[in-house]
Parts: C-alpha cells; structure tokens; sequence
C-alpha cells in the first residue's frame, strides 16, 4: 500500500480518513479524487497533517479518461472508494444522481482499477486492493426481537440510496469473482463527528439548536440507528486494508443503539450544559415531531465479530464521548459552519426541507 486513490475524500469520512491516515506513521501516498458536489468541501481539507503527500484532484468518477490517466500518473495500488451520494432523504426526492455516481461511477472505477492493475508492468509483485466502503441499509430493517445484522444476512435494501449501494457491493464482489480483481467491501452503520454535512441528524441538530430552529424528529423518534464516531470507522478502515483478507466483507459498528429521539435528547442535555447562557435553554423545548420519512427502516443494529476476532478492531468511543467530541468541534469550527451556511445549494435545501415542512402534530 504505497499510492492510494482516495475517492470522495473532501466529504466527511473520506477527509477524516485522509487526516486520520496522514496523522499515522505509514509512508503513503494519497490522490484524493473528489467532484466538490454540494457535499465536498476544501473547507474538510484545512490543515491536514502532511500536505506533501496528499493530491486533490477535482473530478468525476464517471469520468474514464480521468480515470485511466490517474491510475496511470500515480501507479495506483490502493482504491478507497467513498465517493457516492449519502443521502437518504435526497435519493427520495431525486434517485437520478445515486444510479449514475454510486452504481455507474462505482463501476467505472472498477473498470480503471481492472485495465490498469492487468496491464501494470511497474506494478509486478506489489499487492493491489480495491476496498469499497459501504453501509449497514443494504441488508434493509430489523424488527426490534430481530438479532444484528451478520454479513450472511440477505440484501434488502428499502431506499433508493440503499439499492444503489447494494448494488455497487454487488458489483464489486462480480469484479473479484469474475476478474479476480482483489477487493474487500466494509458495511458499516451511521456515522457521526466532525465534519458531517449538516443534512444528517446529528450534525443538523446540533446546528438547529444552537440557532434556536426547530429540531425535527421524523414520526415517532423511536427509530434505532447504530451509532459509530467517525475516527472508528476510520481505524476500521485501516485495519481491513492492512489485515483484511481479500474477497471478504466485514461489518463495522459502534454497539450504541439510541433511539433517534433519545440522542437528539442527549445532544440537547450537552448543549444545555457547554452553553448555559443560550436563550434556547433547554433546547428540548425547540424538538418538533414532523412527517415521517416514506419508507423508513425501523431499526439498524450491526454484528461486529467478524471484525473483532479476526482482525482485532473494535470501536473505542462511547456514544457520550462521540458526541461531546463532535459538539465541541462544531462549536469549535465557526468557519467550517460558516462555509457551508453561504452555500446556495444549502440554503436552498433548507428552505425547502424544513422551514415549509409541515408538523405533525
Ligand atoms: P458525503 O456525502 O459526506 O461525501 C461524499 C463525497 O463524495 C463528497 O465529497 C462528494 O463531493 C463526493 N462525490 C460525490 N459524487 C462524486 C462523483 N461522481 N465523483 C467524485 N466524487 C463524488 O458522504 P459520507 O457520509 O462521507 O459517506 C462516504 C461513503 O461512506 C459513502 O460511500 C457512503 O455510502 C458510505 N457510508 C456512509 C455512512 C455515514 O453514516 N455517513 C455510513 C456507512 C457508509
Ligand atoms: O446506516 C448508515 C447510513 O447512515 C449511511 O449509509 C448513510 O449514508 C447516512 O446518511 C446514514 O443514513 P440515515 O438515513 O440513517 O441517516 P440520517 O442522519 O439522515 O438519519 C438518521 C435517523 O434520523 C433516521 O432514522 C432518520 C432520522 N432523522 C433524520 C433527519 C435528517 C430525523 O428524525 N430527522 C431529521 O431531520
């Protein structure tokens, strides 16, 4: 593992990947190729530890040429691909862009990764491996006696985006089967940490909050996500592809399972505490249960011992310690907030999402 090619590295796991990376002692190399959709920003990349051997390139995954030149230029060993479109609610109002980036792109970078890693004389005898970062919704939603999702569990996925994700994890295992290209898939559960784009529960809520907008819980707030703090998955990450046998899928969790109303609870009781003079104390007080999401999973919970006894990882961070780390942090990054508040697309999204939402009660 010399010269990775990072994709999606300016959203949020893939740049706290790339400072979780640079921050270790491993003599790598790091093309970070990125489209700076509404979801990448620069503003992920300030100050990251060893600037010399981090590479942006601003482009598409879709893009082949792109595509063949980079493998080419940087003699790609590694692929860490995280690109894709995240979010749930978005593939809901517009499935379009999730076909075409985490299905179509996905299997342009396969293709790249397969023509190169045949024909790449300077390559002979280094160990190649296209890891593919994926999600817990490809196995759909457990009812609440179900036991964890395992990674024999059946594909079910309920959302577009999960669908598209699944079928990019299928694709993936194909290239393995097929073209024996050295591949490892990780299915891992809800992230959360610095960086976050504040579409995503946890990070809108902290940032409603603090600017006294309502907190909207969708439907009864007694869904269950398996919460994991980014620099986890991070680690996770590493350790698959340093010790990860290929053509194997790990699942990756956090074992904290709150209930969506019981965190957005707890992130109130923190602000509460760390900014006591706010006028919007208690920020419980501003929660509004609105409309459900159509077709929403009920509960995610996420087996990890594949992981644990074979390759040793396991998550450190409890719920309490994810989450005071990530408030601080955005109360810590004004800038960062800033940023992404001027964005047009993001002003445009809120408006359209929350402020003309109806509640539901
Ligand atoms: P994100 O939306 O924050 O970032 C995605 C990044 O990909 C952005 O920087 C965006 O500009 C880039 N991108 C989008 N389309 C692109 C394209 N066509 N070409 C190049 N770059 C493109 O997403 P995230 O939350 O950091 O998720 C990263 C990966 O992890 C995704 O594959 C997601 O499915 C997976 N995942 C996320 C979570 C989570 O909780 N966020 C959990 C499990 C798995
Ligand atoms: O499970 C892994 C997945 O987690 C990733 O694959 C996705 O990329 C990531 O976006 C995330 O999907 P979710 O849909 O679970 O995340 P989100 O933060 O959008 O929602 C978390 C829960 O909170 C979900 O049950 C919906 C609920 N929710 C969300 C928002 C944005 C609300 O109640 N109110 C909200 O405003």
């Amino acid at each position: 593992m010399k010269n990775i090619l990072v994709t999606g590295g300016a959203g949020f796991i893939g740049s706290n990947f790339i400072h979780f990376l640079l921050k270790t002692e491993l003599k790598v190399n790091i093309i970070n190729l990125d489209a700076f959709t509404y979801a990448g920003t620069l503003e992920n990349l300030k100050d990251l530890p060893d600037m010399d051997r981090h590479t942006l390139v601003k482009g598409n995954i879709c893009d082949q040429d792109l595509l063949a030149d980079l493998f080419q230029r940087y003699a790609i060993d590694t692929v860490v691909h995280f690109a894709a479109e995240s979010h749930v609610d978005r593939s809901i109002s517009g499935p379009g862009p999730f076909i075409q980036t985490n299905i179509a792109g996905t299997y342009m970078l396969l293709e790249a990764a397969r023509n190169y890693w045949a024909g790449a004389k300077k390559l002979s005898g280094v160990n190649v491996r296209f890891h593919h970062v994926s999600t817990d919704e490809v196995y759909g939603s457990l009812s609440p006696s179900d036991a964890a999702f395992t990674e024999n569990t059946p594909y079910a996925p309920n959302s577009p985006y999960a669908a598209t994700k699944a079928s990019s994890d299928h694709l993936v295992r194909s290239y393995g089967h097929t073209y024996n290209l050295p591949f490892t898939i990780t299915n891992c559960s809800n992230n959360f940490g610095p960086r976050q784009f504040p579409e995503k529960l946890i990070p809108l809520i902290i940032l409603n909050a603090l600017n006294g907008r309502k907190l909207p819980i969708y439907g009864d707030g007694l869904q269950v996500r398996d919460w994991l703090f980014v620099e986890d998955h991070c680690e996770a990450i590493l350790t698959v592809l340093q010790n990860g046998q290929t053509g194997e899928t790990y699942n990756i969790g956090g074992g904290n399972q709150p209930a969506n109303l019981d965190i957005v609870h707890m992130i109130c009781d923190l602000l509460d505490e760390t900014c006591p003079d706010s006028p919007f104390v208690p920020h419980r007080d501003l929660i509004e249960f609105v409309t459900d999401r159509p077709g929403h999973d009920r509960r995610y919970a996420m087996n990890i011992e594949k992981i644990r006894n074979t390759l040793g990882w396991q998550p450190k961070h409890s719920l309490q310690e994810g989450l005071k780390k990530t408030v601080q942090w955005y109360l810590s990054n004004v800038e960062w907030i800033a940023a992404i508040r001027t964005q047009q697309e993001y002003q445009h999204w809120l408006a359209e999402n929350y402020d003309k939402r109806e509640s539901s009660i």
